[in-house]
């Protein structure tokens, strides 16, 4: 019989010399909530394909942000739905627009909560894309106009952070340009810097109704396949003076994450998009898997990965399981 020397097991007898060598912790600290907004009154909408997420309108949304800052999370990042939708998106760049009006209602009755807005247009823009559509195409810079005066209203509402997430060129550079030329240049800038066209992204386009009409944003979003040129796109972004560095989708691209926590210094968040939460809820609901087990493997492999910041859609369950 071959008797090993070398025992690795040692080290997993009982739950007390598991929590010791641990390695990865997953704590409240890590998680940002995304929540999506819709005008109205008293309005609460779920959102068929991501079971225990509403639409709310600004009035109901503060009550669950209230709910939200008492579980201990530290910041949310909103979706605006607007009532009315036109080819440059407008509403987007409206002091009065629907994520104007909720940033400040949020902050009004709970201050301490740190408030990010998704820097974007497909929500605003009938067609759908993430910009302004020339000749059948988003234009680049016809759209980073729009986007440095979507950030002054986001300033100047109250805004903690700003997070561009529409893959446009030099879309950081523009952006810290325009708060720091406003008066908001201690606004920090959050990039969705490798963003790929992904279809994990399905429920939220019913969740945002912002589906693209036409096409697709694969001239935009990165391509699944490449992953050094999401360090060359993360690069640009630390030169543009990105704070924070994103990758998203997270868990079928863990791979990229450790290479962009290997190769800077910022702080790297992962979003785990709906897509990922919605099949977990799914084949939980058919008792396939057991989705709390499952929800803390998946978000423990995208911190294990190297984020430090975790954007989930299962944030609020984190904070229940983590206290049981
Ligand atoms: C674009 C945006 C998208 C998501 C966040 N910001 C969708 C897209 O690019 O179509 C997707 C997030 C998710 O799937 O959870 N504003």
């Amino acid at each position: 019989m071959y008797t090993p020397y070398y025992r690795p097991r040692r080290l997993r007898r009982n739950e007390n010399i598991r929590r010791m060598v641990r390695e990865t912790k997953l704590s409240v600290d890590d998680l940002i909530l995304p929540l999506f907004v819709t005008e109205g009154k008293n309005v609460r909408n779920p959102i068929v394909s991501m079971p225990g997420h509403f639409q709310f309108s600004i009035d109901l949304l503060v009550e669950e942000v209230k709910q939200v800052h008492q579980m201990g999370i530290p910041a949310i990042v909103l979706f605006g739905i607007p009532g009315h939708k036109d080819p440059l998106g407008t509403d987007a760049t409206n002091e009065q627009g629907i994520i104007q009006r909720s940033i400040m209602a949020i902050k009004d009755a709970v201050p301490d909560m740190y408030v990010i807005a998704d820097v974007c247009f497909c929500e605003y823009t009938d067609h759908g894309h993430c910009g302004a559509v020339i000749n059948g195409e988003v234009d680049n810079d016809a759209t980073l106009e729009m986007l440095q005066q979507q950030v002054i209203t986001h300033g100047k509402v109250g805004a903690d952070m700003v997070a561009p997430s529409g893959m446009m060129d030099g879309m950081v550079g523009a952006i810290r340009e325009a708060l720091d030329e406003n008066g908001f240049e201690k606004m920090p800038i959050m990039s969705y810097a490798a963003k790929y066209s992904s279809a994990f992204y399905g429920p939220f386009r019913d969740a945002a109704e912002s589906a693209p009409q036409y096409g697709d944003r694969r001239g935009y979003q990165m391509d699944p396949a490449n992953a050094r040129e999401a360090l060359y796109e993360v690069e640009l972004d630390v030169q543009e003076g990105a704070d924070i560095i994103m990758v998203k989708p997270a868990m079928p691209y863990l791979d990229i994450i450790r290479q962009v926590r290997d190769t800077i210094d910022l702080p790297v968040a992962a979003y785990n998009v709906s897509g990922e939460f919605a099949m977990v809820k799914a084949a939980a609901e058919k008792g396939w898997i057991d989705e709390k087990k499952v929800a803390m493997e998946m978000l423990t492999s995208i911190k294990r990965a190297g984020a430090d910041i975790i954007l989930t859609y299962f944030a609020k369950d984190v904070v229940k399981w983590l206290n049981e």
